[in-house]
Order: C-alpha cells, then sequence, then structure tokens
C-alpha cells in the first residue's frame, strides 16, 4: 500500500470519526439552527392555533409524546398508520379511541416541509410540540435537545405491553418507568401531566361502582368527587366514553394541582391515587403540592429525561416526509 495516500487518507477518515462520534451520541440544541432556522417559530404556531382551538389538545399532545416515547423509544412509531408490513401503534388498546392530536402533527410537518424539505423528524417536532403545550398550557418552558430520526417500523405488541395502565399497581407503573431507565421521582413528577386533560369513564369507572366486586365504590375516593363522577358517568355502558377532568380543580392549567387533590383524595384514576399509597411516592407528591416552583423545575428535567429514550441518531432510521407512513 502507498504510505503517502494512507497518510492523506486518515485526515478525513479521522475527521469521520469524531464526526461519528459526536454526531451520534448525542442530540443537540442548535441541531436545525442552520438547516432549519424558523422551525420552533413553526411548531409554536401550529400548537398555538390547535390550542386556541381547542384547549384539551396541549394534554393531547403531551400524552402523545410520552406514548411515542415509552414504545420503541421516541422515534415517531405512534405516528404511523397501519399498513400491510406492520400492525401499527395507534390501535393498540392504550392508543385506540384515546390517543389524539395526530391532524395537529401532520398541520405543522407540513409547513416544516414547505420552509425545510426532509430535514426535521416526525419526533422531534411531537417532541418540540409537547414541550410548547406544556409552556402553553401555563407551565414551565425547557431548551429541547433536537435531532432524533423517525423509526422505519411501529410495534403494536409493545405498546400494549410497555404502556402503563390505570388498572395495574403502582408496582408495576415503577418498573415500567424503571425499564425506560427513568426513576420513581420521574414517574411522580411526570404523572403532574395529569394536571391537563381528561380521561374516559371506561377508564375509571369500576371505582365509583362497583370496586371491591360488592357493589360498593373506592373507598378512598373523596365523596363528593364520587356523586359527580357518578353523574358524567352512569352506571351503563353508553357513558364509557364520556369525559371527566384528570384534575377537577384547574383542568386546563397547567399547575401543581394534581399534587394538591391527590392529598385530598380526589385523584381520578386508581394508579392517580395509588401515588399516595407508599411512602417513598406519597412524600414526593407532598413535596410538589407544597413547592410549585420544585414541580416545575423537577417536570422539566424529566420531560428531557423522557424525550431522550431510544433515540435514533446519525444515519439511524430516517427524516420521514409524511409522519403516518415510512418513505
Ligand atoms: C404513570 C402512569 C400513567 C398512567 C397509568 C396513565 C393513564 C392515563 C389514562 C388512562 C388516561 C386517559 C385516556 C383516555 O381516557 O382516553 C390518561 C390521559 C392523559 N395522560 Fe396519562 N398516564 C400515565 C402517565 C402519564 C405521563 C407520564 C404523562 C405525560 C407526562 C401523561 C399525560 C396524560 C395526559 C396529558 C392525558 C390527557 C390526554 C387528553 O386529554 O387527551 N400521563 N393517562
Ligand atoms: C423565517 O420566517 C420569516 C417570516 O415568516 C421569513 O421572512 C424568513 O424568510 C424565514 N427564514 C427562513 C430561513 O426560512
Ligand atoms: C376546531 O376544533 C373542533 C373540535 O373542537 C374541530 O372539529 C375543528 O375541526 C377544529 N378546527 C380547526 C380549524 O382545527
Ligand atoms: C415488538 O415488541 C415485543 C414486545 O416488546 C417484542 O417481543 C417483539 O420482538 C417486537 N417485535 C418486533 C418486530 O420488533
Ligand atoms: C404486575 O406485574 C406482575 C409481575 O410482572 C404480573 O405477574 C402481574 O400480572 C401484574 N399485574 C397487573 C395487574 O398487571
Ligand atoms: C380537593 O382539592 C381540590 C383542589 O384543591 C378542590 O377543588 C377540592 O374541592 C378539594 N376537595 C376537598 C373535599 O377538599
Ligand atoms: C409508611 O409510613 C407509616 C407512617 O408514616 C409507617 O407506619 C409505615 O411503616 C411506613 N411504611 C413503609 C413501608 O415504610
Amino acid at each position: 500500500m502507498n504510505p503517502s495516500a494512507s497518510k492523506f487518507s486518515a485526515i478525513p477518515v479521522l475527521c469521520f470519526l469524531l464526526l461519528a462520534t459526536f454526531g451520534n451520541s448525542q442530540l443537540d440544541y442548535r441541531f436545525y439552527d442552520k438547516t432549519c432556522a424558523n422551525l420552533t417559530k413553526i411548531v409554536r404556531y401550529g400548537v398555538f392555533s390547535a390550542i386556541a382551538n381547542e384547549t384539551r389538545l396541549a394534554a393531547s399532545l403531551l400524552r402523545l409524546h410520552f406514548h411515542d416515547c415509552f414504545v420503541k423509544g421516541c422515534e415517531g412509531s405512534i405516528l404511523l398508520d397501519d399498513n400491510s408490513n406492520f400492525r401499527g401503534e395507534k390501535n393498540a388498546f392504550p392508543n385506540r379511541n384515546s390517543a389524539r392530536g395526530f391532524e395537529v402533527i401532520d398541520a405543522i410537518k407540513e409547513n416544516v416541509e414547505k420552509a425545510c424539505p426532509s430535514t426535521v423528524s416526525c419526533t422531534d417536532i411531537l417532541t418540540l410540540a409537547s414541550r410548547d403545550a406544556v409552556f402553553l398550557a401555563g407551565g414551565p418552558f425547557w431548551p429541547v435537545p433536537l435531532g432524533r430520526r423517525d423509526g422505519l417500523t411501529a410495534n403494536e405488541t409493545a405498546a400494549n405491553t410497555d404502556l402503563p395502565s390505570p388498572f395495574e399497581p403502582l408496582e408495576n407503573i415503577t418498573a415500567k418507568f424503571i425499564s425506560k431507565g427513568l426513576d420513581v421521582k420521574d414517574m411522580v413528577v411526570l404523572s403532574g401531566g395529569h394536571t391537563i386533560g381528561f380521561a374516559q369513564c371506561s377508564t375509571f369507572k369500576q371505582r365509583l361502582f362497583d370496586f371491591d366486586g360488592a357493589g360498593n365504590p373506592d373507598p378512598i375516593l373523596d365523596e363528593s368527587l364520587l356523586s359527580s363522577l357518578r353523574n358524567i358517568c352512569p352506571n351503563q355502558d353508553d357513558s364509557d366514553s364520556n369525559l371527566a377532568p384528570l384534575d377537577a380543580a384547574t383542568s386546563s392549567k397547567f399547575d401543581n394541582s394534581y399534587f394538591k387533590i391527590l392529598v385530598n383524595n380526589s385523584g381520578l384514576l386508581q394508579s392517580d391515587q395509588a401515588l399516595m399509597g407508599d411512602n417513598k411516592t406519597a412524600a414526593l407528591v407532598s413535596n410538589y403540592c407544597k413547592f410549585p416552583f420544585l414541580f416545575s423545575k423537577d417536570f422539566a428535567a424529566s420531560m428531557v429525561k423522557m424525550s431522550n429514550i431510544g433515540v435514533l441518531t446519525g444515519q439511524q432510521g430516517e427524516i420521514r416526509i409524511n409522519c403516518r407512513v415510512v418513505n
């Protein structure tokens, strides 16, 4: 081999290795600064318009991001429609007739494609949209590291097994957060996402009418909340999709009220109220109840952590053009 050729070719190889190391291993706050300078404005506008028309969409977008990240990592798999190669995640049990906000992401993606074609991943758009949704609902703001890429497939089974259910015990939910690299504190503070949005009666109705198999309601549930929930969710199947606010005190404001209602036994889901049934999680709830600033700060930090689960970077995956289909 010609020694001078190898000496010269070592330079680009070295540069490539450095780029590969830094480019692949981490996300970057300025990832799209040069390639899509208006990205954050376009996303902000899209989320703002959606929420101006329907307040609940802030909650729906936040949950969509959570459901993206907990299944195969934050790589946009929840956004994929079913196709002939795979059954997508939209019809998995936790998402069917429940996950919403897809049209908002489609509309933002369309505008982003006009400004900077084939540049910004759908999962980065969803990550930014959920940050903006929280902020526009009155919650904290945090910078979002970017550069995630979109996955090439979805996994319905993983959506069924990895997402927490409101009917499973706290230990099981904790195990699911730990398996994603999050901890108990992340779980408690991120549950504070339930300070906005709604749940269908089917997700908590057994607490109202037959909690113990002997026709009694959940004994923990606050009496006045019980009677108002029985009005929203009469004991018949056709009430299953009626909606109740997760935080009945301030359902469209992103504040620390979720933790206050847990302290007075007014959590909507059994899994919400279960945070009070364990000394460690109850102590965290009590702190977030007393210190709203601590909640804001910890929520932002745990969101960044959640947004980094299983991300694809560098040459992995792709930049999807239509968020509903692989290119
Ligand atoms: C800790 C385990 C969790 C369980 C068991 C759980 C369960 C649920 C359930 C059953 C609903 C109602 C869905 C429906 O009726 O259609 C819901 C709604 C919601 N969840 Fe969670 N969730 C959990 C954690 C989280 C996390 C970590 C976040 C975000 C950080 C989050 C954000 C939301 C939001 C914002 C809504 C309202 C969505 C809307 O109104 O469209 N949840 N959750
Ligand atoms: C960003 O948006 C502004 C206003 O809409 C526009 O004038 C400008 O050309 C855009 N910049 C880029 C780099 O697309
Ligand atoms: C506004 O929200 C309603 C539902 O609340 C929906 O039917 C309608 O399509 C939305 N309009 C726009 C422009 O997004
Ligand atoms: C889908 O997820 C399930 C559960 O995590 C896993 O066992 C299975 O191998 C995954 N399927 C594919 C095709 O990756
Ligand atoms: C909780 O997890 C255990 C151990 O994985 C499992 O056997 C049990 O079925 C789970 N309980 C529920 C209600 O999902
Ligand atoms: C529980 O707390 C919420 C929020 O602070 C409040 O709206 C509700 O009235 C309280 N319920 C009781 C029984 O104190
Ligand atoms: C939880 O706290 C109570 C009283 O504050 C105590 O009696 C109980 O032993 C504690 N349980 C655990 C598992 O630490």
